[in-house]
């Protein structure tokens, strides 16, 4: 199961983005927000990074307008590495190398078709496993 969630700012494109999940087949929960009334994108990124520890869902899923916000409020919880990404090859390497378990986007820096293609590798691309890649995870969880 993925979890997503989205403030104002990520709204609408949370909505293609669920679209694109469920038309990919995978089982989606939204947890919020449900209109573009101003709301808290740490309120969400809350929700979303628990589901993801407790094991609830696989994945998650955020929104904001920049991704800046929720990945930040994200990586508060501990067990959950949260990435922003803009670009196809991030987004290959932090599945490959830092095993991100969630993938934090923004409304306001792409566009839907660029959205999709990133959660598609975000959620198409394995951890490497690499013992290097292990250990530095592990380093990250000592952090927190
Ligand atoms: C909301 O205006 C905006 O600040 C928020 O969506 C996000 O971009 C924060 O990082």
């Amino acid at each position: 199961m993925i979890a997503v969630g989205s403030d104002h700012a990520g709204y609408e494109l949370k909505k293609e983005l669920l679209r694109h999940l469920k038309d990919r087949g995978f089982e989606t929960e939204d947890y919020g927000t449900y209109s573009e009334e101003s709301c808290d994108y740490p309120d969400y990124a809350k929700k979303v990074a628990e589901a993801v520890v407790s094991g609830k869902a696989d994945r998650g899923l955020l929104v904001c307008g920049t991704g800046i916000g929720m990945s930040i409020a994200a990586n508060k919880v501990k067990g959950i590495r949260a990435a922003v990404l803009s670009d196809e090859f991030s987004a290959q390497a932090t599945r490959e190398h830092n095993d991100a378990n969630i993938l934090c986007l923004g409304a306001r820096v792409l566009e839907t078709e660029k959205a999709e293609k990133l959660l598609d590798i975000f959620l198409d691309t394995p951890f490497s496993q690499g013992p290097n890649h292990v250990r530095r995870i592990s380093k990250l969880e000592e952090l927190s």
